[in-house]
Order: C-alpha cells, then structure tokens, then sequence
C-alpha cells in the first residue's frame, strides 16, 4: 500500500513542519499546525504550472499604462494605482461583514456596464442571494454573470471558456481543488487555489480579484500566506458599527503603496466619499478643550483628522494611558517631553487620546498634534479656531521637518482653515503666498505661546 505523505502546516503563516509543533518557530503563534496530505507531482500540473518560457527582450515586450481597466469607482481605482492592471491577482481582505462583497458587486457592475464581460464566483452566497443583494445596488447589467461553485478545476474552466474581462472570487477560502485531499480553508487548498488562479491570470491577461476572511480566532487560513503571491492587496478598514471604511493598499506592484479610498456604507451600497477631510471633521466639536485637527498624508493624499485628549486626575494608584489611532509607546515619549520641555506635569494624570472617526495613523506629522492635544485637555483651553499644527517632536523638544508640507498646507487652506503651527525648517520659505497664516517653531517651548 502507497504510503500517504503528511505534512504539518501552520493554518497561520503556512509554515512547513515534518512533526506537529505547538508553537510555529516562523510567527510564534500557538496551535497552528494542522496535518494536510501532501501530493507529491500532480500529473495535471507541470503543463499548466508553465509559463511561456522563452526568454523575450525587455525592449519588445509591451507594457502601456493605459492598458488599465477602470473600475469607475474612483477611490478603488485610486488604491489601485490607476485601475486594474492585466494579468494582476488582487487581494481584497477584511473582516467579515465589512463589504468586501458589496465593493466588489458594485465594481463589478459598473465594468459590466461597460459592456464588459465580468465574472463573479461565489462560494459563499447563493445566485438568488446575489441577486437580492444586486438588487440593493441597483447592479443588472446583462455582462455581469454570476458562478455559484467551490471546485477550482470548474472555475479555471469556466473562466478559460468565457474569458472575462475581470473574474472575481468570492472568496478564496471556500474555494478547494480537487486534487488535493485537505479541506476548504486549509492553508494547503487556499495556497494551491491563490496558485493556479494567479497563474491563469498571468497567462490569459485576465484579472483576478480575489476575497479574502481574516478571522481573529484564526480557524480558517487568513490571507497572510497569499499576501506574497498576489501583486496587490487591498485591506479594509473600519468597524461595522460606523458607517465609513477604509479601503487602504497595503502592497501594490503597480502603484504606490498606503493610498486609501474612502466611502461609506448606506443603504443602497458602499458610497465613494470624495472629500474624506470634511467627512472626517464632521462631527467635530467648536471651541472644544482637547481637539486638535492635524494634515496627516495618506499615500499620496492629504487628510485632515482630528486629535482628542482627554486628561483627568487619576483618582488612585498607576494612571491611565490609552492610545487609539496612534502608537502607544509615542504618546508615552511625547508625554515625557511635554513633561520635561513644557512644564506640563502628566504624571498624575490619566491619559486618553483619540483619533476621531477611528483613523489609524503612522507618521511622525502627528507628534505635534499629539502634545497640542494634551496641552489643551491639561490646560482646559480650547486651541485658536481655524488652526491646524503638524511636524515630529524629538526627545530634546525641538520640531523636526517632515515631508510634503505644502500639500499639507495646500489641503488645510482648502478646507478653510487660516491658521498652521509648522516646523521650523530649510526649504519652506516659498509658502509664503498661501492664503493661511504660517507660524514656524523650533522647539515645543514656542508652542504653547501660539495655539491658543
Ligand atoms: P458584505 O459585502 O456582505 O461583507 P463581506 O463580504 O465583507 O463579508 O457586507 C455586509 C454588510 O454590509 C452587512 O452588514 C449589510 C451591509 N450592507 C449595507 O449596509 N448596505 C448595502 O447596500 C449592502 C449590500 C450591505
Ligand atoms: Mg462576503
């Protein structure tokens, strides 16, 4: 009898193991492994593993920007780089229930109006499913077809015999192949199908959009181990108690990487927000103690966010520090800064800061709106109306220059704000003719003495 050949996974990262390990040595995460059967050649595999292998000449192989496909949907296209590329496997990951599906109907609709061919597999809902969902989208266009099917085999088949223009999976984790003996959602038939789907891509030029679950318990394979294969991954932001989300690209071959499109979800689908600043400065309180609005970039774009800080009296023992949209281990620094250069004691105080609209930023721009915040909760003055402040704090309390001050500032005078609190640095001097007032400090020392 044919031994049957195992191997141990980690569900997690995809990590290989002879023996089961309790903990993965790759992503340290415990409990990981699961036993999957290995097929040693796949007979059906070698012919279409191959890709037409004769060395061309870079100076003859065509490649022309405009070959991108608009989806028409401006924000996806702009996480996009520009639209969708031939031949390029997409990732669209995010937690369950956050519209995945709906963006990519959506999109997928508006192609097919077109007059484009498009195909969606799903695997998770039915046909009549779709269509009730479709119907909520206003999407019937006679080109966009709908494959209900879960065995990979069928769906190339299908999808070599149509030849759509774009081919969505929904999602990658009910889609098996046949050929291998682990089940739907195991690392082993998620990787195999992301494999043989991206290759059929490569080879007709048809993009492939591929669905993603990451879930927190982590039962199913996440989309990590694909994350390598694809050329694009998408991610989506955003909680589905608020009705925003944020589509953020988190690796792109053909385009700039951290670009976010924006919409929000109504009743009728995902709606693109073209002004994100207004959108993300709604609902923010006049003449509040603690808000601070800050020009953070987005990829390529500016946005304004707000900044709330909340510092009270710790009523006993250790004080709080909770963090939400910025790093935790920053405002500690920055508070001891505030403390040092500034005379503003946080020793006693609980401390608790917000991005508003459930924002997540990464870049040092916001240091300065982090300590004016502070300043302005701990000192319970409301900072001057109509003013914006940017640019990283060092440990010795000076303002460092950060990059693209000018689009910044450019964003913050077009949303009427006529007050910026900006580093003190080389190679600014030319703004001078922008309709908002420019205040340039060197050390958080100067800084109080201008925001209020
Ligand atoms: P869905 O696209 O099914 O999420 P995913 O594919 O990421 O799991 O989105 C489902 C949520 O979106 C659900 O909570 C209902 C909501 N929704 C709307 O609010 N409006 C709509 O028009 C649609 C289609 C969905
Ligand atoms: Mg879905």
């Amino acid at each position: 009898m044919k031994k049957i050949k195992t191997l141990f996974f980690c569900q997690n990262c995809g990590q290989q193991s002879a023996k089961w390990l309790g903990k993965c040595p790759a992503c340290g995460e415990w409990n990981r492994f699961v036993e999957e059967e290995i097929r040693e050649t796949d007979p059906s595999r070698p012919a279409d593993a191959r890709l037409d292998g004769i060395p061309q000449s870079i100076e003859t192989i065509s490649a022309d920007e405009g070959e991108r496909l608009h989806t028409g949907i401006a924000e996806m296209d702009r996480v996009l780089g520009g639209g969708i590329v031939a031949g390029s496997a997409i990732l669209v990951g995010g937690d369950p229930g956050i519209g995945k599906s709906t963006l990519l109907l959506q999109a997928a609709q508006k192609l097919a109006e077109k007059g484009l061919t498009v195909l969606y597999v799903s695997g998770e809902e039915s046909a009549r499913q779709i269509k009730l969902r479709a119907k909520r989208l206003g999407a019937s266009a006679k080109g966009l077809l709908i494959l209900v099917e879960v065995e990979l085999e069928s769906i190339l088949a299908r999808i070599q015999e149509l030849k759509p223009a774009v081919a969505v999976i929904d999602s990658i984790q009910t889609v098996y192949s046949s050929a291998l003996a682990s089940s739907p959602g195991s690392v082993g038939q998620v990787r195999e199908s992301s494999a043989r789907l991206i290759l059929m891509s490569k080879k007709t030029g048809i993009p492939v959009f591929l669905i993603g679950h990451v879930t927190k318990d982590g039962s199913i394979a996440g989309p990590k181990v694909l994350e390598h294969m694809v050329d694009t991954v998408l991610y989506f932001e955003g909680d589905s108690g608020h009705a925003y989300r944020v589509i953020r690209g988190m690796k792109n071959r053909f385009g700039p990487t951290h670009e976010i499109g924006v919409f929000e979800m109504r009743d009728t689908g995902l709606a693109e927000v073209a002004n994100p600043s207004a959108f993300f400065l709604a609902e923010r309180p006049e003449g509040a103690a603690g808000s601070v609005v800050v020009p953070s970039m987005e990829g390529t774009r500016p946005i304004l966010i707000e900044v709330q800080s909340l510092v009270s009296q710790t009523s006993f023992g250790m004080p709080r520090r909770t963090a939400i949209g910025v790093d935790h281990n920053r405002v500690s620094l920055l508070t001891a800064v505030l403390d040092r250069i500034c005379g503003i004691h946080l020793g006693g105080s609980d401390i608790f800061l917000n991005v508003a609209g459930g924002v997540k930023v990464d870049e040092p721009a916001i240091d300065l709106g982090v300590v004016s915040a502070m300043a302005s909760s701990f000192l319970d003055r409301p900072i001057a109306p109509g003013t914006v402040v940017f640019g990283e704090v060092g440990l010795t309390g000076e303002i460092r220059g950060i990059s693209q001050m000018e689009i910044r500032i450019r964003e913050a005078a077009r949303m009427g704000f006529s007050r910026c609190i900006l580093p003190r640095t080389q190679g600014c001097e030319g703004f001078s003719e922008m309709p908002i007032e420019l205040i340039r400090i060197g050390s958080l020392r100067e800084l109080t003495g201008h925001l209020f």
